[in-house]
């Protein structure tokens, strides 16, 4: 196989101004398919996301909710962490520009351009959309129009002192680099609206603001904040170590892939390379522009009410159904539509009846007719042939259109070996060969074929489904998933004869659509979770509450109790003293989300063990029935504060 590679993907780190929606979900998972599809190909991969806390427009959406800046997206964090823990993201890293690692970076970067003498003071005056973060000079605005060619919201006339990045110095450079890198932005379309967007002139770029004071401090002059988009785009540097990991840095810079949507293409593909040109710094391999996706034919958004949250649906429907149908309905590149009906009607064709249907069929006849035990196959004939020449064809296109990106049809492919699987049972019909004592080598073989393509499609399944593919790997009777390579998949046969399959339940359950979308709208009507249900506890009065200590303490250390699957051990500190505590969290965080975090302890419980270790108090945690739980967190209070 080919020699081992590096891969640094990234998506765009989101704005923690609203709470994810599917659409966030789509980026994110595209790029943990390729993640994990460069994973199983042996690659030393480095996937990041994370969140972009600072600018204008989180001051004010904090400022609106009578909360600090910090407070306000610490809370919405904590909300995207357990988004991508549910979707089983793979990433290797979760930035927040809000880190101390993340401001020293972007410090750096900004006086690297300066020494550079690439950055001069002067005076802003025009026009600003706030929820995009972006800046409009009067030539880029259609027809004179003062409403943001993306978004379409009013802009703002924004005058103040401000720093500027001499972008038009580099327009050259950037032309030329365009042409030498013919990939370098993609797809097409958009490399031809970037290249038109730097032909009719570049402004130099406001990168500094003295208005507000969220933000990073420019170096040498700390009454500006480093413009957002500046900071924002230097997360990809920092989280590989940029001025703190040379080694790292260096091993994994320039990214191979910047995945972002379209309307930030602009940024990550002119803005961002001239920042790098500027501090004298590579620049990534490729930038992708990925399309929408828009909801029952509509943009979302919140005053439409359409905003389609990730989180019931992968509630009810699962993980990896909600993946699949991401990146099998949409195009990359293109906009694509969800609507539930669509989405059950995937689940019930593509997962139900053709992948689920098929491992059942198999497992259930390998129990049936050779008591849970795979033979060797010994008997080939035509058909054989055949579907071990679709196996192989299908590996090779899955591994060269997953090299290209090109999602949809991998998954193409690899339904059309899942379905050409399914054909060769109805064409050798084992069902017929158990009943003849004198086929009983050629049942054998059968089964050992269908058994041994399943392997095969486990694998390949596995950047998309890692849950269902992990099933299916288990159910096959196989162990080491996680050792699981590319290479696995190169040589027809592999799967060890004489293996004891572990037949569990259907992969994936069918859904009636009828009832699917009449709870939906039940839902929708009367969103109540399974907590709210429950009856509110008999009276007590305000002495009764009184007599429960609740203090802030500050989690100083942090583990799971071993061979517990709930149980986190925290060494928390009161300020006065220190106290351990072990909590039913573990299901939910992970202890490095903890560490420095303040909480709230119920202080005055009576010690306890639980599964033999000590417990002096409880913290506090909120819980809605439905498996989601969320630790009530107070980081901006002193510990030792009482909560009355
Ligand atoms: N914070 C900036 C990115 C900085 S990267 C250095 C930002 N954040 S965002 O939260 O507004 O958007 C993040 C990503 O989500 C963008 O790539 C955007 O295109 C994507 N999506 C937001 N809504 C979307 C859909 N409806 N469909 C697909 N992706 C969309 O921009």
């Amino acid at each position: 196989m080919s020699e081992k590679k590096t891969y640094y993907i990234t998506t765009p780190i989101y704005y923690p101004s609203a709470k994810l929606h599917i659409g966030h979900t789509y980026c994110t998972t595209i790029a943990d398919s390729l993640a994990r599809f460069h994973r199983l190909r042996g690659d030393d991969v480095f996937f990041l996301t994370g969140s972009d806390e600072h600018g204008q427009k989180i001051q004010r959406a904090a400022e609106a909710k009578g909360m600090t800046p910090i407070q306000y997206v610490d809370e919405i964090v904590a909300l995207f962490r357990q988004l991508w823990r549910e979707l089983n993201i793979s990433n290797d890293d979760f930035i927040r520009t809000t880190e101390r690692r993340h401001e020293k970076v972007v410090q750096a970067l900004m006086q690297r351009s300066y020494d550079n003498g690439d950055i001069y003071k002067s005076q802003y005056e025009g026009w600003y959309c706030t929820p995009c973060e972006t800046f409009w000079p009067e030539n880029k605005l259609p027809d004179g129009k003062h409403v943001c060619p993306d978004c379409g919201r009013e802009l703002e006339l924004v005058k103040e002192e401000s720093y500027f990045l001499k972008m038009n110095k580099y327009a050259e450079r950037w032309l030329r680099f365009i042409e030498e890198n013919p990939d370098f932005i993609q797809p097409e379309s958009r490399r031809n609206e970037m290249i038109a967007f730097v032909k009719s002139g570049l402004e130099d770029l406001c990168v500094s603001r003295t208005s507000f004071d969220w933000g990073i401090k420019v170096p040498w002059d700390p009454k500006h904040v480093v413009y957002v988009w500046f900071d924002a785009l230097a997360n990809y540097l920092t989280a590989i170590g940029y001025g703190s990991d040379t080694e790292q840095f260096e091993k994994f810079w320039p990214a191979d892939l910047h995945l972002v949507g379209k309307e930030i293409v602009r940024f990550h593909t002119i803005i961002w390379p001239i920042m790098l040109m500027s501090c004298g710094l590579p620049l990534p391999k490729k930038v992708f522009g990925h399309g929408w996706l828009i909801v029952d034919g509509t943009k979302m958004s919140k005053s439409l009410g359409n905003v389609v949250d990730p989180l019931p649906l992968i509630e009810r429907y699962g993980a990896d159904a909600l993946r699949y149908y991401l990146l099998k309905e949409i195009r990359l590149g293109q906009d694509g539509n969800f609507s539930l009906p669509s989405f059950i009607n995937r689940i019930n064709s593509d997962l139900a009846n053709d992948l689920g249907n098929l491992l059942q069929r198999t497992l259930a006849m390998v129990e049936k007719y050779e008591g849970g035990v795979v033979a060797a196959a010994t008997v080939r004939t035509g058909v054989d042939d055949e579907l071990a020449a679709v196996a192989a064809k299908t590996a090779e296109l899955f591994a060269a259109q997953m090299d290209e990106m090109k999602v949809n049809d991998a998954l193409n492919e690899l339904w059309a070996f899942v379905r050409r699987t399914n054909k060769y049972i109805d064409e050798t019909t084992p069902w017929v060969l158990a009943k003849e004592p004198t086929q009983a080598e050629r049942l054998q073989s059968v089964l050992y074929n269908l058994v041994e393509a399943l392997r095969m499609i486990a694998v390949m399944i596995s950047p998309f489904m890692p849950q269902s593919a992990a099933n299916m790997w288990q159910q096959l009777g196989l162990h080491d998933f996680d050792a699981v390579r590319l290479d696995d998949v190169q040589t027809w046969g592999a799967y060890p004869a004489g293996t004891a399959v572990q037949k569990g339940a259907a992969l994936f359950p069918r859904y009636d659509l009828k009832e699917e979308i009449a709870e939906d709208k039940e839902e929708a009507a009367a969103p109540v979770c399974p907590a709210a249900k429950e009856p509110v506890k008999a009276e007590i009065t305000i002495d009764q509450f009184g007599e429960t200590d609740l203090r802030v303490a500050k989690v100083i250390a942090c583990e799971k109790v071993p061979k517990t699957a709930k149980l986190m051990k925290l060494q928390l500190d009161l300020a006065t003293e220190k106290r351990q505590v072990v909590s039913g969290i573990a299901k939910y965080y992970k202890p490095e989300e903890l560490i420095g975090r303040h909480v709230i302890l119920v202080t005055n419980l009576k010690p306890t063990k639980l599964c033999g270790v000590d417990s002096a108090g409880m913290i506090l945690a909120a819980s809605d029935g439905n498996d989601h739980l969320q630790v009530v967190f107070v980081d901006g209070m002193a510990p030792g504060s009482r909560v009355r």
